[in-house]
């Protein structure tokens, strides 16, 4: 059993973020979101892994390695372009051989691993198995509908009227059946070569597809409010550790892990919350679910459900909520007067001010 981590595409929905960064590497709880998936891979007992990687190849390579960190031989698979899930399938080829494999979206997260899912898949007889989950508004999701007897009748990428509230989760098992059926799909009207048109094809041509309901926490960290309930779960299983310094005029309450070198002084933490390594936090407020990365500064201000990246400044600001900051990023008051907001904002910028 093989695995193939795909890390490149467009990142349309997290941009700005995504037009210098891999959104793979956007942290939860303060680690790159692929990095549960790779962890979750080799707790399966898979050792070589494939990883498709677009325009930010570069980072995420830099980042991740050879895979000796997690204990798995990596070999990078470059995609030409974003040409969809079925695409990256195809050129993978040559790395995945006639071997069984999973396939695993590197923004999705998934709790719980997926050991027992490879061992059903490694047990069962099928092609292939996708995994169902139900959510509130399956229309940006790829779509199954079961028959009676929870049998797959069609699957639907991003449909406008969803024939069920199942949205395929991205971790897919495959034989190699899959190989005939992405060289016989075409690009769908997205000009992409999809999973599903993929899936749906081995249905239609006779193989055993087997779908699975899972109970777990899943989510798709495509966007902005997914990363951050995303961050949320997480945070909401830390434990204490605290290897920083906290000075005694700081008030905790909750969990809250403080890295190496970070330094707490006169501020009130309510867990859970997460500060990076050489992150100064002073005179301020952090509220929870709220990850702070390395070498930041948080100075009078006030934090609260959001996740600030590695070497970020907020200084002398009020209540920060709900919000992605990413790498480098200075947030600071403008002069008192005029009473202006003074913007440096990359294309594609989300700024919600107050009035
Ligand atoms: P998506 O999130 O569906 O696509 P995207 O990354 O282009 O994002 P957006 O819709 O916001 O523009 O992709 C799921 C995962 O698969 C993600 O980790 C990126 C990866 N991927 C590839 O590696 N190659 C591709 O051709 C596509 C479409 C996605």
């Amino acid at each position: 059993m093989k695995a193939l981590v795909l890390a490149g595409g467009r990142g349309t929905r997290l941009r700005p973020l995504t037009n210098t960064s891999a959104k793979q590497l956007f942290p939860v709880a303060n680690k790159p979101v692929l990095f549960y998936g790779l962890e979750a891979i080799r707790d399966a007992g898979i050792v070589d892994v494939g990883i498709i990687v677009g325009d930010t190849a570069a980072e995420v390579r830099q980042v991740v390695g050879d895979g000796a960190q997690f204990g798995l031989r990596i070999t990078y698979i470059p995609q030409e372009a974003p040409l969809g899930l079925a695409h990256c399938v195809l050129i993978a080829r040559d790395f995945l051989g006639d071997d069984d494999f999973v396939m695993y979206l590197g923004d999705n997260f998934l709790v719980g691993g997926i050991q027992e899912l490879v061992a059903a898949f490694t047990e069962g007889d099928y092609s292939a198995q996708i995994l169902l989950t139900p959510v509130d508004d399956p229309r940006s999701y790829g779509v199954a509908q079961l028959g009676r007897s929870g049998q797959i009748v069609g699957l639907a990428e991003k449909p406008d009227q969803p024939a069920s509230d199942l949205a395929i989760v991205g971790v897919y098992l495959f034989t190699s059946a899959v190989h005939e059926a992405v060289r016989a799909i075409r690009p769908s009207a997205r000009g992409e070569l999809e999973i599903t048109d993929a899936v749906q094809w081995l249905i239609s041509n006779g193989y055993h597809v087997h779908s699975h309901l899972i109970t777990g926490y899943w989510k798709d960290t495509g966007r902005v409010r997914d990363m951050l309930e995303c961050n949320r779960i997480v945070l909401e299983s830390i434990q204490t550790r605290i290897r920083g310094t906290v000075d005694d005029r700081t008030e905790i309450t909750g969990r809250v892990v403080i890295e190496p070198g970070a330094v707490v002084e006169a501020s009130v933490l309510r867990g859970p919350v997460v500060i990076g390594a050489d992150t100064k936090i002073v005179g301020s407020y952090l509220g929870p679910f709220t990850s702070i990365g390395d070498r930041c500064t948080v100075e009078d201000a006030e934090v609260e459900y959001s996740i600030v990246m590695n070497a970020s400044t907020v200084r002398g600001v009020s209540r920060i909520e709900a919000s992605l900051i990413g790498k480098g990023v200075e947030v600071t008051p403008a002069r008192a007067t005029p009473n202006t907001h003074q913007l440096v904002i990359g294309d594609h910028s989300t700024v919600r001010l107050r009035g």
